[in-house]
């Protein structure tokens, strides 16, 4: 078979499609099958797996996000001082930091999650995590540090010690304290030996992965050093052994009396390494490995034959290849003959292959030997067709990702190729990552993979354009991330149980949209722009997720109209934290929210934006209507009843009637302000009183005004002597400029008449009805007022008077009001009765 030379052009994807429809042909006639390929060199993703283990750092310390200290490539030349005691997770990788003092630690007994890696760490001061005990993760890698460091924290699983400069992998006895360690890992340029007591202190532990090695060739390996780790379960060796094959064969001797199972494998052989011998051939007696990934990894053809016979005759189960360069060198491409053995093998991962030559690779295996393989992974490959014969037709293939290639409607479903009996067991298909664009195409397609459970279409150019006709079997479909907006759900099929629409564009969601489905369990809806979750949804969805949106509220409503939702998945929205929240944050179970607390964050209004959920405080009292109404109403009614009894007890009555006495007074005083200034009178007030009444007036009334400078006409001591008594009323009414009446029972039986002649002779007087003042010495009340007293009744129904009280205190504002009412004019009078008021009240 021909090597095909395609240009040397990794971009020339269109000529590689005609150069392979006849290499399809070709195939087609010849038992084995070929694969083959388009070179691409793709952008690299990184390799996420430490990720997760940060994550699991993360998970393992955090409650909060406020917990959460990140000052990760800040340029920050020491750790602040300043973090609060409670800080779970500090991150200041990337930082210029140099030295770890302690004093920032000393507060941080919390301390759970500490990450200083990528700092040019020299020194960590002995003595600092004595101040944190609750360490679980702590990532110190990739700095300067010349030696490894004691540790003693006992609750520490995830270490990182890797990317430093110790030139020995001894550990400190220290380490023996460590019991819970789960996760290590060492490496250094410097470290050029393993010797036989380095992992002493550990061989108690129940440490289950060990990450080893710092990238260069190692001198010296002692039998049995790793095999004193019983309780391994993973490990990964970051070491070249290219010419130096034993010191592998007898690691791998080591690691097959642990308990190890996955091995993994980062740059086993430099780029330029003549590989000789055969150094996986012990992989064929090491009955408990079942993993075997090989990361970042040079790879000829000639040595993948001597490498694959191995793994098939091992009991390796799981093959990954992690960013591997494949190399043709041998003129016939990759060529596998059959073997005789069954193999075990059930899942082989490509992900992320370069193609050194620049071509398609030839691979001529059988896919006979694969009856056992139910999972195939070809990613980051470049792969612009899918070969015909060979995945298609993996006889018990249940699983087959194909994600981030170069695959197309046409691409995949490759006319040329047959399309019956393909996929014979084919559940789930992954086309993520790849440039599909026909919905409907692809629908009808699908057809023919009988068993097809899955889709995932993730991640294309995905259109709408006709109508879908889906098979019944498939249940699950992912189109996310795809431009698709809200008409998404005509072109969906009704067997669906499973629908991935997340980050699609929706903005809105409405309950027709989903009535389609009637055995939808899951659907995903993250990254889209929903607002509102409407009622009645769904009453067979299990799971929910409406994370990333805009949703400002889950309300009880939305809840019901979902009986069987088990996971609810709504955090990183833009909640308005009110009312609105008060039944999520205290009625809703929140086991129902896998994101709980952390990602559920305050959004509106301003005052708490940005407070963790969990940490707003709402009370019922604040969020339930009727209850603040009836509330309200209750204290309403306590504060007037204890209002009313407070007046009562103090004889409010009488103080409001003298301060509308005051109120008026001051009114009119304006008004006759001028009037006095013009008018001569020789008396403030003349004083009208009963016989009987004069002991009142002589001991209270005379010393009080007159001691205030009042001035008074009585007729006692004022009345000019001969004169008829009704003249010298007269004559001292006009002298004054009030007239002052002393009212009692006594007064109106045995005076008033006097007065009434006086009213009729001097009608212009009613003019100035302002003139008269009263005074009830006792209660008169105008009702029992005889008929005949018309005068009075109607004068005292109009004008103001003033009840003598019997209280002392309240005597004083009775006087106070009194002069005011005679002195109107004088500004200093009224404040007097304001200040008296104000005194006794
Ligand atoms: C420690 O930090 C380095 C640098 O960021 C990272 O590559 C590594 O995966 C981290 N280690 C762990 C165990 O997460
Ligand atoms: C911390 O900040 C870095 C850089 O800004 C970012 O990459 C990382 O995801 C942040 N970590 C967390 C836990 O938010
Ligand atoms: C970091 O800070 C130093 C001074 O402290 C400054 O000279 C340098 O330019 C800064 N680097 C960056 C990337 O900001
Ligand atoms: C691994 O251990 C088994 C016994 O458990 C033994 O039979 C086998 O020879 C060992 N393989 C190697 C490579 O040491
Ligand atoms: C692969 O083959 C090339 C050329 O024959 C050789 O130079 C290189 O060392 C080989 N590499 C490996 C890892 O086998
Ligand atoms: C690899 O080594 C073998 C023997 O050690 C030698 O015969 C062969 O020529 C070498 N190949 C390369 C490409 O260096
Ligand atoms: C992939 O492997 C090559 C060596 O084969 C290495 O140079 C490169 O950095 C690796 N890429 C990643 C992303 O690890
Ligand atoms: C398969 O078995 C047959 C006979 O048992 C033998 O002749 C043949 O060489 C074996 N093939 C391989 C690849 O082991
Ligand atoms: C919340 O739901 C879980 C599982 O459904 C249940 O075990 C738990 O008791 C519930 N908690 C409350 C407070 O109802």
């Amino acid at each position: 078979m021909d090597v095909m030379e395609s240009k040397k052009d990794p971009c020339s994807v269109s000529t590689s499609h005609i150069r392979l429809s006849k290499m399809a042909f070709v195939s087609e006639s010849v038992p084995v099958a070929l694969l083959l390929w388009t070179i691409t060199i793709l952008s690299l993703r990184t390799n996420c797996r430490a990720e997760q283990e940060e994550d699991e750092g993360l998970a393992l310390c955090v409650t909060s996000r406020r917990q959460v200290q990140n000052f990760s490539g800040q340029n920050r030349t020491q750790v602040p001082h300043d973090l609060k005691s409670d800080t779970q997770y500090l991150d200041i990788s990337h930082n210029p930091i140099g030295k770890l003092k302690a004093a920032p630690f000393q507060r941080l007994s919390q301390l759970c999650f500490l990450k200083v890696s990528h700092c040019g760490l020299r020194l960590i001061y002995p003595g600092l995590f004595v101040h944190t005990p609750k360490l679980k993760f702590l990532n110190i890698s990739h700095n300067l540090l010349d030696y490894i460091p004691d540790l003693s924290l006992p609750l520490l699983k995830i270490l990182d010690l890797a990317g430093n400069q110790y030139d020995s992998y001894q550990l400190p006895a220290t380490f023996e304290t460590m019991a819970n360690l789960a996760v290590l890992s060492l490496g250094s340029k410097n470290a050029l030996q393993v010797d036989f007591n380095d992992f002493d202190s550990l061989s108690e532990s129940s440490l289950q992965h060990l990450r080893l090695g710092g990238g260069v060739r190692w001198q010296r390996y002692d039998r049995g050093t790793v095999a004193k780790l019983k309780s391994l379960q993973k490990i990964t060796l970051k070491v070249p052994f290219c010419e130096n094959f034993d010191l592998f064969q007898n690691l791998l001797e080591d690691v097959n009396e642990t308990q190890t199972t996955d091995l993994e494998l980062a740059k086993v052989f430099p780029d330029r390494c003549n590989v000789t011998g055969d150094p996986f051939r012990n992989l064929r007696s090491m009955p408990r490995v079942t993993n075997l990934t090989i990361i970042n990894t040079w790879i000829n053809s000639s040595f993948m034959v001597t490498f694959l016979k191995n793994v098939f005759l091992s009991n390796v189960t799981m093959l990954t290849f992690l960013n591997l360069t494949y190399s043709e060198d041998t003129p016939d491409g990759f060529r596998f003959p059959s073997l005789n053995h069954t193999m075990v093998m059930r899942s082989i991962t490509f992900d992320q292959v370069q193609h050194y030559q620049y071509q398609y690779p030839i691979i001529d295996i059988s896919v006979d030997i694969f009856l056992k393989m139910t999972f195939l992974k070809f990613s980051g490959t470049g792969m612009n067709i899918l070969p015909c014969h060979v995945m298609s037709s993996l006889p018990s293939l249940e699983t087959l990702d194909l994600s981030n290639n170069l695959l197309s409607d046409t691409g995949f479903w490759w006319v040329m190729c047959p399309s019956t009996g393909v996929f014979p067991k084919l559940r789930r298909l992954s086309l993520r990552k790849n440039r599909f664009v026909d919905l409907s195409f692809i629908s009808k397609k699908t057809h023919q993979m009988k068993k097809l459970e899955s889709l995932d279409l993730s991640f294309n150019l995905i259109r709408l354009s006709v109508q879908c006709f889906w098979p019944v079997h498939i249940t699950e479909l992912s189109l996310s991330n795809n431009n698709l907006g809200n008409r998404v759900f005509p072109f969906l099929s009704q067997s669906f149980q499973r629908i991935d629409l997340s980050k699609t564009g929706i903005t809105a969601l409405t309950q027709e949209d989903l009535l389609q489905f009637p055995v939808l369990t899951h659907l995903f809806l993250s990254f889209n722009s929903i607002k509102v979750l409407p009622t009645n949804l769904s009453p067979t969805l299990l799971s929910l997720y409406i994370d990333q949106n805009a949703v400002t509220a889950v309300s009880q409503e939305t809840l019901a109209g979902l009986p069987r939702l088990r996971t609810l998945k709504a955090g990183e929205n833009p909640f308005a934290c009110s009312c609105n929240t008060y039944w999520f944050l205290t009625a809703l179970n929140k086991s129902l929210l896998p994101d709980w607390p952390l990602d559920y964050t305050c959004s509106t209004p301003l005052a708490v934006a940005g407070l963790p959920m969990s940490e707003y405080k709402t009370s019922k009292i604040s969020c339930e209507a009727w209850l603040q109404a009836a509330i309200a109403l209750s204290v309403t009614v306590v504060v007037a009843v204890a209002l009313c009894s407070v007046f009562y007890a103090c004889d409010g009555v009488w103080y409001t009637k003298m301060l509308w006495v005051w109120l008026r007074v001051k009114r009119r005083g304006r008004k006759q302000a001028n009037l006095l200034r013009n008018a001569t009178f020789r008396y403030h007030s003349f004083i009208s009183y009963s016989h009987s009444d004069s002991p009142w007036v002589h001991a209270m009334l005379v010393p009080s005004l007159e001691g205030a400078g009042v001035s008074l006409c009585i007729h006692e001591r004022d009345f000019m002597p001969g004169q008829w008594i009704v003249d010298n009323i007269i004559h001292c009414v006009e002298a004054s400029y009030k007239t002052l009446f002393v009212l009692s029972n006594h007064f109106v039986q045995s005076e008033w008449c006097t007065y009434e002649l006086f009213f009729a002779q001097h009608r212009a007087i009613h003019a100035q009805q302002d003139s008269l003042v009263f005074i009830l010495l006792e209660p008169i009340p105008t009702n029992s007022l005889p008929k005949k007293f018309l005068k009075l009744r109607t004068l005292m129904m109009q004008q103001t008077y003033l009840e003598w009280p019997k209280d002392e205190r309240k005597q004083q504002v009775f006087w106070a009001s009194l002069r005011s009412m005679l002195q109107v004019a004088d500004h200093r009078v009224l404040k007097d009765v304001a200040l008296a008021l104000v005194e006794s009240a």
